[in-house]
């Protein structure tokens, strides 16, 4: 009785902040536009820790170098991946699931994949 009390009190105080569960499904193949809205979203708030181009040269926060989103070892990784550690955070990484919608989460994803084939 008691402990269900306490889930839905996790659950409303989810349902109050706006957080959604991770996004686990691939992205789907983006449109141009939604990957210029991508780039928007980048150039706003992730180009001060990924750097221009995405080559993790923007701060160094507490020691650990923000990712270089160009390298090999990140462009491998899932759709799936990349946006559970954009929606959830990762270390120095903040999380964007309150600040972003699931939209602009998968735009900015997008503009990230293009990063590589400069
Ligand atoms: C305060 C600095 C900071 C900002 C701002 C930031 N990141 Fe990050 N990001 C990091 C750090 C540090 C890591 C590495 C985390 C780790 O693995 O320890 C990271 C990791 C990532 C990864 C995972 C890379 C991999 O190989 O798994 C992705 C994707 C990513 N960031 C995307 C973004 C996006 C998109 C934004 C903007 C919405 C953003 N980041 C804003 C610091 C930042």
């Amino acid at each position: 009785m008691t402990t269900k009390i306490i889930a839905a009190a996790i659950l409303l105080g989810a349902a109050l902040v706006g957080e959604r569960p991770a996004v686990v499904e691939e992205q789907k193949k983006p449109s141009p536009s939604r990957i210029d809205q991508g780039k928007k979203i980048y150039l706003k708030h992730c180009v001060g820790c990924h750097g221009i181009e995405g080559q993790g040269d923007g701060y160094k926060l507490l020691g650990a170098d923000p990712a270089m989103l160009t390298a090999p070892s990140t462009q491998k990784k899932s759709d799936a991946a990349l946006l559970k550690t954009i929606h959830e955070g990762k270390a120095a990484m903040p999380p964007w699931n309150i600040r972003l919608s699931e939209q602009e989460e998968r735009d900015v994803l997008a503009y990230i994949r293009t990063l590589r084939r400069r």
